[in-house]
């Protein structure tokens, strides 16, 4: 009876194996190496949800750069290094082009927008936002002038402190997050407004929430979204009031548009609404406005106010670096004017203390999931289209063959003998290919001026001894951030 019933349940195990991983063998059988999975749950034991990066740096070291991984039943191939990661974003731009949309993702947001979307929707809102964010000056003077009147504003918030202890993540989100308000509503808000903190609270808390392992699960099991929806709802809840405030805007701005002369992004994309309305496959239309706002919102504020914030706390560690970047900022800007774009081609030890410290925080270690477009051979190995693909921007950033000391801070790694600043193709912070970063030009102006203005007028000090300041992130499933800590901003 004993041999009967596990013959039995051998077969069955086997017939779900045969089910699940059998059907269409012979199209995967040509994919890249990868480990064995399990039914259901597939390589999950081989996988740490808090640090996935670190396990597809393991699974490397057996499968080679291109392999094969199993979240559940979710295929998914990873890129490890430069070359691969180059190789399938550069050299094969479009098959690999494509957004994996995840079940979390899709139950929050949808598919609209342009972080999330695909095809002609994607390409029409890529075109669209790059355009018109040039059109009211980003890459342009019109807002480096924007930049340095915010500038001024953290600088003055920072001076209110009187060199006493703060937590700094509210002074740097509010004073970022102005610069791509003034593109897309038209405005700025004061650091007091109790709506715009909240609003920035609430795309925080979100990020938080995104990037701990439940919504890794949620992504690999969508039933747990159900079974344990609480994670889930608290996401939702945010998106909800985040979407209000923005549906408030939109209003606003529908009842005092005026056709012939947009004032923002969203003025823009009202007037294309207009232009498109008689034709029915039109991608110009709310939902892609509402949530196309929200992500350059959301997108435009977190990743720079975090880089800013970890790169203080880098540089509260090693007051060293901090004096030499004052130093050069002494001698090529003074003390009398703002810092302007055109410093930085005379700055090359402060611009690249910024490139190390990008490097160094790898913001989103496995950069956002892409897709494959269609059919494709990458290396030999066959990956069939809409498949989920991992370019591991970790992998990159921390290649060995790539950097002299990988894992140190090292802002020696963008100078040249002559201390010259010197730029490595492996500086992969905004990825690369036709899904780079759609904000780069903007974050790059951003991050200089704001760095230059905060240590042309500040020295940053920590309570505790730099030795004992820990650079580790807090989570790392999506980004990566510092953990929490506070400065004290001592005037110069
Ligand atoms: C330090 C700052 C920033 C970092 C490190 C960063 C990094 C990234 C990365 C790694 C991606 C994914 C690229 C890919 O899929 O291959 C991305 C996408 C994107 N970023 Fe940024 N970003 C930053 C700032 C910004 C800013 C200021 C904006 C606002 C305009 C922005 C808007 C976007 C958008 C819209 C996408 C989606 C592009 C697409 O799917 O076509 N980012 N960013």
């Amino acid at each position: 009876m004993e041999l009967f019933g596990t013959l039995v349940l051998a077969s069955i195990v086997l017939g779900l194996l045969f089910l699940i991983f059998g059907r269409d063998s012979s199209r995967y059988s040509k994919m890249p190496p990868g480990p064995t999975p399990l039914p259901f749950i597939g390589n999950m034991l081989q996988l740490d949800s808090r640090a996935l990066y670190e396990s597809f740096m393991k699974l490397k070291e057996t499968y080679g750069t291109v392999m094969t991984v199993h979240l559940g039943t979710q295929r998914i191939v990873a890129l490890v290094g430069f070359d691969a990661v180059h190789e399938a974003l550069v050299q094969q731009a479009d098959a690999f082009a494509g957004r994996a949309v995840s079940p979390l993702i899709m139950k929050l947001t949808g598919d609209f927008g342009l972080i999330q979307s695909n095809g002609e929707r994607w390409k029409q809102m890529r075109r669209f936002s790059l355009s018109t964010m040039r059109d009211f000056g980003m890459g342009k003077r019109s807002i480096e002038k924007w930049i340095q009147e915010e500038a001024k504003h953290l600088t003055e918030e920072f001076r209110k402190t009187k060199g006493s202890p703060c937590e700094p993540t509210l002074f740097l989100s509010r004073a970022v997050s102005n610069v791509i308000c003034s593109i897309v509503f038209g405005q700025r808000f004061d650091y007091q407004d109790e709506n715009f903190v909240k609003l920035l609270t609430l795309v925080d808390e979100n990020l938080h929430l995104f990037s701990k392992p439940i919504s890794l699960l949620y992504n690999i099991f969508p039933a747990l979204i159900k079974l344990i929806p609480g994670h889930f709802k608290k996401m939702l809840l945010n998106v909800n009031e985040i979407k209000q405030f923005t549906s408030a805007i939109i209003d606003k701005h529908k009842a005092t548009l005026v056709s012939d002369s947009p004032r923002d992004f969203i003025d823009s994309f009202l007037i294309k609404m207009k232009q498109e309305s008689d034709n029915p496959d039109t991608e110009f239309h709310f939902d892609n406005l509402h949530m196309t706002v929200l992500n350059l919102f959301t997108a435009g504020t977190d990743s720079t106010s975090t880089t800013l914030r970890y790169g203080l706390l880098i540089l509260m560690k090693y007051p060293h670096i901090q004096e030499k970047v004052q130093k050069e900022i002494d001698s090529v800007i003074g003390q009398d004017r703002a810092p302007a774009m055109e410093d930085r081609r005379k700055m090359p030890y402060t611009d690249a203390v910024l490139h190390e410290i990008q490097r160094f925080i790898d913001f989103v270690p496995l950069n956002i999931f892409h897709m494959t477009t269609k059919d494709t051979i990458f290396r030999g190995y066959f990956i069939p289209a809409g498949t989920m693909v991992v370019p591991l921007l970790y992998s990159v950033l921390y290649d060995e063959t790539k950097w002299a000391t990988p894992h140190s801070f090292n802002p020696d790694h963008f100078l040249d003998d002559n201390g010259g600043f010197k730029l490595n193709p492996a500086f992969m912070a905004f990825s690369a290919g036709k899904r780079i970063c759609a904000g780069e030009g903007l974050a790059k102006m951003e991050l200089f001026l704001f760095f230059c203005s905060l240590l042309q007028n500040f020295s940053f000090r920590s309570k505790e001894d730099p030795e004992n300041i820990s650079l580790l992130p807090t989570s790392t499933t999506f980004v990566k951030s510092p953990q929490i800590y506070e400065l004290m901003a001592i005037p110069r």
